[in-house]
């Protein structure tokens, strides 16, 4: 079964998250396909579809957003889910953090399967007026790998043949 893992990063860590989503999905036994969301022309001929986006002032990732807008008609009847990126605490290992307006609309317009908020990177060189800032108190990597293997690991379970569950 093949996955396309499509994301928007502005300064790498969500790049950073969709390779650890890969690698999880590689360790289910999946083929993976990881671009970023400029990028990707098409969705077909995959039987799933991550997307997966950085949150900047509690919006999604633009490139993120426009995939989701450019492919809707499609990925409504394809199995999809969303991931954001990401808190710069320890908050979205504690609990579930909703997805935020703008993409709850979007899942709602495509029928998402799911959603989960992961942990953030700042580095403590970021550019930028605000960032450089922020990272004066808030530098530091929450993304968790073991966050990301839990939730990739539910997916694959939903994706796989019944007949295959608990094979
Ligand atoms: C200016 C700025 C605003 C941010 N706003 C949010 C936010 O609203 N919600 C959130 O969870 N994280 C927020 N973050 C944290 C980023 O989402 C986090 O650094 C993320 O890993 C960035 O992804 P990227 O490296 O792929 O661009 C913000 C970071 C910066 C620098």
């Amino acid at each position: 079964m093949s996955v396309l893992i499509a994301y928007g990063s502005k300064r790498g860590g969500t790049a950073g998250l969709a390779d650890m989503v890969a690698d999880a999905f590689r360790q289910e036994g999946f083929t993976v396909d990881v671009a970023p969301a400029r990028a990707v022309r098409s969705v077909a001929g995959h039987e799933a579809v991550i997307v997966g986006g950085a949150l900047y002032a509690s919006r999604w990732h633009r490139d993120a957003k426009r995939l989701v807008r450019r492919h809707a008609g499609e990925l409504r009847g394809c199995p999809t889910y969303l991931f954001s990126s990401g808190p710069l605490d320890e908050s979205a290992v504690q609990g579930m953090i909703p997805p935020v307006k703008g993409v709850q609309a979007l899942m709602d317009e495509i029928g998402a399967r799911g959603h989960v908020t992961f942990g953030g990177r700042l580095t403590p060189d970021a550019k930028g007026f605000v960032a450089s800032k922020m990272a004066k108190q808030h530098a530091g990597d929450w993304r968790d790998p073991e966050h990301v293997r839990t939730w990739v690991a539910g997916i694959a379970t939903e994706l796989r043949p019944p007949m295959a569950k608990g094979a």
